[in-house]
């Protein structure tokens, strides 16, 4: 079962995607051009969604029971757990901002760059860490009994962007992604 940690890496894909895509719609904020911020908010919209309602929880459960079992007080992994805390707040932050700004209530570009580049830098570094310092330490130690512990635990989504998205929004979203990442 395994399989669970083979989708959550494939997530990471996907967000890697999503995530530059909006950042190339941040440089176009940055220099002025005409930007799509309709757009820029369903990306965010899908952040808080898939990342933050569903991968970083399951995330959460893998990992507590990785820690619980292995004794491996790993503080990366905490570290990690501790962030999944803190990101929904970042993204509802941004998407507050997106809100304005879709309703032509003014907003500082500068400041609403900033947050966005920090953003950006958060889930990258985020997802970093995981692959590098935890996934491979669970691919490792997790045998198929782990797995089949958790499948009691575990409540299974299906991505609404990337996996054949029946939102017309996430469709459209979808659509420009493909066409320019
Ligand atoms: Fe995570
Ligand atoms: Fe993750």
């Amino acid at each position: 079962m395994s399989y669970l940690l083979d989708k959550l890496h494939n997530d990471h894909k996907n967000f890697a995607k999503l995530l530059a895509y909006i950042e190339l719609q941040l440089n176009c904020i940055k220099n002025c051009d005409v930007v799509d911020f309709e757009t820029i908010l369903i990306a965010m919209q899908y952040m808080r969604d898939y990342p933050d309602e569903i991968h970083h929880p399951l995330e959460n459960v893998i990992f507590s029971y990785f820690i619980e079992h292995y004794d491996i007080s790993h503080e990366a992994i905490k570290e990690l757990m501790h962030e999944h805390e803190g990101m929904p707040k970042l993204t509802e932050k941004i998407i507050n901002m997106l809100e304005y700004v879709v309703s032509e209530t003014p907003v500082n570009r500068d400041e609403f760059c900033e947050f966005l580049t920090e953003y950006l830098d958060v889930q990258r570094a985020h997802m970093n860490s995981e692959e590098s310092e935890v996934y491979p330490h669970i691919y490792e130690a997790m045998q198929e009994d782990d797995w089949k512990q958790l499948q009691n635990e575990i409540q299974e989504s299906n991505d609404p962007l990337f996996e054949q998205p029946r939102d017309e929004n996430y469709r459209l979203l979808l659509k420009k992604i493909t066409a320019t990442v």
